[in-house]
């Protein structure tokens, strides 16, 4: 993640180094690619580990931190919703979907191991996800009462309410005329779900109270919004080589996007509107909300 922000020092290091914790840990939690059966395993780690900027899990992290807890207390979670993000990717690219040959800079899972192999690795990381969730439970002062909650909150933010129910919608609006309250609800929830169950998620586990957990759920809903904003945006003016995928693919199929609806200079505007709607929502926070007010000023100014 590229750009400016008031405290870029403090919110680089902070990248870093959740990024570094949440890479060794599904290190750990992934099966060897040894491991009988190899296609699979092989498969799995070749879109977990292909250099994906981490943003579902950091800010899983950072909202727990805003409770006062340690990224090492939610770091199988953190590392749940990594999972379920990239599963979304891996089944979004398929020939079935967005049809995609490159994603983090290498060949999709499908065109490195087949439809099967791919469909399977997305559906094994779906449920590695809700293990790892469940396995929280095992660290100290993360009550399983707290962990049942954020499986509910998973298990709802990415059903047909959420994730699915927008990667369906997306496809169905594929050609269709533009329409500003649809692709609104789209992304709200093919993208914006999952975003906004981590930064619940982090607050759930960490007992945030009412306050403090309606100001995650808020920054969580309209920075959600924008960070698909930008995606569509970069799909029309990214590099490819930055991006790690195909530019220009929304166009070709027509799909639902902000550019395509208002044009990519008012798609800006919405996108930054969003943010501030995202900062603003982290006022009861005071201070507290420093890292994910710097977070959301990083995202808005990304390059990939
Ligand atoms: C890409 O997500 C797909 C969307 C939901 C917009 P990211 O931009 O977070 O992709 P990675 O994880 O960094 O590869
Ligand atoms: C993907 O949206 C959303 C999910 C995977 C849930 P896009 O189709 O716009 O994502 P990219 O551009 O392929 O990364
Ligand atoms: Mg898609
Ligand atoms: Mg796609
Ligand atoms: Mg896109």
């Amino acid at each position: 993640m590229k750009g400016t922000s008031q405290r870029p020092a403090d919110i680089a290091v902070f990248l870093v180094e959740h990024g570094r914790l949440v890479e060794d840990a599904l290190d750990r939690y992934l099966p060897s690619a040894g491991t009988s059966p190899q296609a699979v395993h092989a498969a799995m780690r070749h879109s977990v580990f292909a250099g994906g900027k981490r943003l579902r899990p950091i800010l899983v992290m950072a909202a727990a931190e805003v409770t006062g807890l340690a990224p090492e207390d939610v770091l199988p979670s953190a590392c749940a919703v990594e999972l379920i993000h990239t599963y979304s990717l891996i089944h979004d690219d398929l020939p079935a979907m967005d049809d995609s040959p490159t994603r983090r800079g290498r060949p999709t899972c499908h065109v490195a191991f087949g439809e099967a192999m791919a469909v399977l690795a997305g559906d094994a990381l779906h449920a590695l996800a809700f293990e790892l969730l469940a396995r929280n439970a095992a660290v100290e002062g993360c009550s399983p009462a707290r962990v049942l909650a954020a499986i509910a909150e998973l298990g709802r933010s990415i059903g047909t309410a959420g994730m699915v129910g927008g990667q369906a919608l997306d496809l169905l609006a594929a050609g269709a005329p533009p329409d500003a309250t649809a692709v609104r609800r789209i992304h709200r929830l093919k993208t914006g779900s999952l975003i906004r169950a981590a930064l619940r998620i982090g607050g759930i586990l960490g007992d945030a109270d009412p306050i403090t957990l309606g100001a995650l759920d808020r920054y969580g809903e309209h920075m959600g919004l924008a960070f698909q904003i930008v995606d569509d945006i970069l799909d029309v003016v990214g590099e490819p080589s930055k991006l790690g995928k195909r530019t220009g693919s929304d166009a070709t199929v027509a799909k639902a996007t902000f550019p395509a609806v208002f044009g990519v200079e008012q798609s800006r505007r919405l996108a930054e509107t969003g943010t501030r709607r995202a900062i603003d929502a982290l006022a009861p926070l005071g201070a507290r909300g420093d890292r994910l007010r710097d977070l959301a000023s990083l995202l808005l100014a990304r390059e990939h």
